[in-house]
């Protein structure tokens, strides 16, 4: 009704949400046609009812097989092209978008292919549709800091096409110390950092995201309120939380929305986002994940909403002057 008008109206950004994860069935199937790829599944419909996760790693294995068809540098500016649409028609005026370029490299597919196609959508995407968007490099933590640092130098050469690094895949007993020299060598090199952190893992991945990693802002990070001392440094240091309440729901983090801990985090001052992780994946772009909050989460109301799109800018890596004009 009219607070789902607000939600869907109000301009906003969306700072979480991995490339690979906006791959639609009908996008996958078109291109394993394409690319002569054979899929696991008869149907796009039989895909999408294998849509069906337990946990993280139930969902991480489907969207790793799925990604699995982009081949070409057209491949990747159709799937981020079709995504910033997307985004446009829910009133997102800034992304930053997470790629995986291990899960590519590892088939094969050259670094340049990601990474050049990702980046003319990205342009096109401020010059047509007058959406600012920037890419954040994201390393597979379930592959070895090795891996990671090699991957770092194929990057180098397209420096100025990222904005930063993040860190994602299993978190469970892939914790951040595993890449501290990683973080270091990237923070030297002047990137952003962020890191998925408390979505299965402990409230202590957070901490140690913080302090081992320097992570500026927290991807997910829903189990800070496990450590009530972790919640207050949260708030006191302003450090965001990149929520993705449909994503949770899908992935058992918590058992359904009414559950979601959301409006208890910004009650307790922590500057939460609302953002959708994977949307082809988890039932909803941007404004399905805020409509579909607010209808579960009865204390949220207008003054959250604002609230929320504020923090949306307020954490996102655009330059100060920028972040106070759309604030
Ligand atoms: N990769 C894509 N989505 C992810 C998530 N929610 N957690 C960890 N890695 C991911
Ligand atoms: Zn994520």
């Amino acid at each position: 009704q009219e607070l789902a008008g607000i939600l869907c109206r109000m301009p906003k950004a969306e700072l979480h949400i991995h490339i690979e994860g906006s791959l639609e069935p009908e996008l996958i199937f078109a291109l394993a046609r394409k690319n002569g790829i054979e899929l696991a599944y008869p149907s796009i419909e039989a895909l999408r009812a294998a849509y069906a996760f337990t946990d993280l790693q139930s969902f991480l294995d489907i969207y790793y097989a799925g990604a699995g068809v982009l081949q070409t540098e057209d491949d990747f500016f159709d799937m981020a092209w079709s995504y910033l649409n997307r985004a446009k028609a829910d009133n997102v005026i800034h992304a930053e978008i997470f790629f995986d370029p291990q899960t590519h490299t590892a088939r094969g597919v050259p670094f340049a292919t990601v990474i050049n196609g990702l980046d003319r959508a990205v342009r096109r995407g401020r010059e047509e549709l007058g959406l600012s968007a920037s890419l954040i490099l994201c390393f597979l933590r379930h592959l070895s800091e090795a891996d990671a640092f090699a991957t770092l130098e194929e990057a180098l050469p397209f420096r100025d096409k990222f904005i930063g690094v993040g860190l994602d895949s299993g978190e469970r007993g892939n914790p951040p110390e595993k890449f501290a020299a990683l973080f270091a060598r990237c923070r030297e090199l002047g990137l952003r950092l962020v890191a998925h952190a408390g979505e299965e893992g402990p409230a202590s991945y957070i901490s140690d995201a913080l302090d081992l990693l320097q992570a500026e802002r927290i991807d997910h990070g829903v189990r800070c309120l496990e450590d009530p001392q972790l919640v207050a440094r949260l708030a006191a240091q302003r450090i965001a939380l990149t929520v993705c309440p449909l994503s949770n729901v899908k992935l058992a983090v918590f058992p359904e929305l009414g559950h979601h801990n959301l409006a208890r985090l910004l009650a307790a001052g922590v500057v939460a986002t609302i953002n959708s992780d994977d949307p082809a994946y988890f039932g909803g772009y941007l404004n399905r994940n805020f409509t579909a909050t607010f209808d579960a989460l009865p204390e949220l109301g207008a003054r959250e909403a604002y609230l929320l799109a504020r923090n949306s800018f307020e954490a996102s890596f655009v330059a100060e002057e920028t972040r106070k004009e759309w604030i």
